[in-house]
């Protein structure tokens, strides 16, 4: 197994406003400290609505915290109104992007294939895809956990040329009977998904390149649960909705990972 330095994201999803984000980074950023406090144990960052890029970009200049999208299309540019390519995210100078969140499966319609043309796109952009899978309370009770996660991963791993299967990716394994509910997977059930994800991801890269991915637990992570969630073997951090969205809660998680 390689080295993994966790990883915490948040997910703004379709919250705030330019003006609220100057003082949440400064609280944020004044409650943990600076760089050299955290940076050698973990990276973190958020995923936030394209109207802040430019405000959280600037906000957060030279602190090592990451900006990224919440979505993105695959086509480089073209009649796809609304849309943001993933040339459009670099040029704004953000990490990455979060992509198929269970939300936008479930209300975009967003397919697996979609989801691997997206990672696609990111990768040889040079951006990091966090690509998102999970199992609905459904799927759960009926034992397809392991069946829906790993057509998840395979489905979208079609799209992926080799030369973008070369580059960096983060998988967020998010129970979707989780997300906003307050009822978490217990680290248990959580590292069984995971370990399950990583040895899949052997499958395809390799058992060495398996043990260098981060997989990121999502779903009601809050800052009373991140300790033990984050002690187990296979979560490698967190992509949190709810509570990243206030600056001590989240300053709360990120010191539980360190
Ligand atoms: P909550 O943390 O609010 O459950 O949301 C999780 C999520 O969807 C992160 O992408």
């Amino acid at each position: 197994m390689g080295s993994r330095k966790k990883l915490l994201l948040g997910n703004w999803k379709m919250h705030k406003l330019r003006k609220d984000v100057p003082a949440f980074m400064e609280s944020l950023l004044a409650n943990i400290g600076d760089k050299n406090s955290w940076s050698q144990k973990l990276n973190f960052g958020f995923g936030v609505p394209a109207t802040l890029f430019d405000v959280a970009l600037s906000t957060t200049k030279n602190t090592g915290v990451k900006i990224l999208a919440q979505n993105c299309h695959f086509e480089e540019q073209g009649a796809f109104t609304g849309e943001l390519s993933c040339a459009m995210l670099q040029e704004c100078g953000l990490h990455g992007s979060i992509i198929g969140h269970s939300e936008r499966r479930q209300y975009y319609a967003e397919t697996n294939t979609y989801v691997g043309k997206k990672w696609n796109s990111l990768a040889l952009k040079g951006l990091l895809p966090v690509i998102c899978v999970g199992e609905s309370k459904i799927e759960r009770e009926q034992n397809k956990t392991f069946d829906v996660v790993r057509q998840q991963i395979d489905d979208a791993l079609l799209q992926v040329s080799e030369d973008a299967r070369k580059c960096e990716f983060v998988i967020a394994y998010e129970p979707v009977w989780a997300i906003g509910t307050g009822l978490t997977a217990t680290p248990e059930m959580a590292q069984d998904v995971h370990k399950f994800i990583r040895n899949e991801l052997s499958k395809h890269f390799g058992a060495t390149r398996s043990g260098t991915i981060s997989i990121l637990y999502g779903g009601s992570m809050n800052a009373a649960n991140a300790k033990e969630l984050l002690a187990m073997p296979d979560i490698d951090g967190g992509l949190i909705g709810g509570a990243s969205l206030k600056p001590d809660e989240f300053a709360k998680i990120i010191k539980a990972a360190l």
